[in-house]
């Protein structure tokens, strides 16, 4: 669809987009950007605005090269031992990560750093980089992408990662669920449509896809 288009152009301009799953799925509606832009307004735009987990999406090559497991594989805990999503056959979590360059974590400017550098270690993945430039655990949720993307799967993890591969970025895009403020559930698609507008965002219905 054309929204896709113009989402592919923000990417290239680096500026965030809307992605809407599906009634059938989560429901929710995320704020995504190309990793390697994020700057500590951005992250703060993301507290802000969207509300949710700050998270690190991947594409299955990259984490394939940096050994990224599945958290469910890496954890050694029966808690882990079974995903069982109300909305999904799997979780697409993976590590958490800080860049060794912070000092929390947690501030807009130590996220912003692990996210941009997660962004620049994508477009020349190698685990002896990673091991040496973060640790774990951090503040920065990663996930492990889909290897066929969407057409293995359906979630915000494989719409925001083939994005950024459409838009020439690395394969490397944060993502951060739209909450409402006021009730604390997800935010009603329609107040995010509002939002986009009102700032000047693009937003797609992965639905249409
Ligand atoms: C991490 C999540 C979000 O839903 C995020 O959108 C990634 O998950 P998915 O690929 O399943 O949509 O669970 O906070
Ligand atoms: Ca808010
Ligand atoms: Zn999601």
């Amino acid at each position: 669809t054309d929204r896709v288009t113009d989402a592919i152009a923000a990417f290239k301009a680096g500026d965030p987009i809307l992605a809407y799953d599906s009634a059938d799925r989560e429901n929710e509606v995320d704020m995504v950007y190309p990793a390697c832009v994020v700057q500590p307004a951005d992250v703060a735009r993301m507290r802000n605005d969207a509300g949710g987990l700050i998270c690190v999406a991947l594409s299955d090559a990259v984490t394939a090269t940096l050994e990224l497991p599945f958290a469910r594989e890496a954890i050694d805990h029966p808690v882990a031992a079974s995903d069982s999503l109300e909305y999904d056959a799997r979780s697409a979590s993976s590590l958490t990560v800080n860049h060794r360059d912070t000092f929390t974590g947690i501030t807009d400017r130590d996220r912003a750093v692990t996210i941009s550098e997660l962004g620049a270690l994508a477009a020349e993945p190698c685990l002896g980089t990673f091991v040496e430039q973060f640790r774990s655990p951090g503040h920065v949720q990663l996930l492990r992408a889909a290897p066929e993307l969407l057409a293995d799967r359906r979630g915000h993890t494989e719409f925001a990662v083939a994005l950024a591969q459409n838009a020439n970025r690395p394969p490397a895009a944060v993502v951060c669920e739209m909450l409402d403020d006021e009730t604390g559930t997800a935010l009603d698609p329609d107040d995010a449509k509002r939002y986009a507008e009102s700032e000047g965002l693009v937003y797609v219905d992965m639905s249409d896809l």
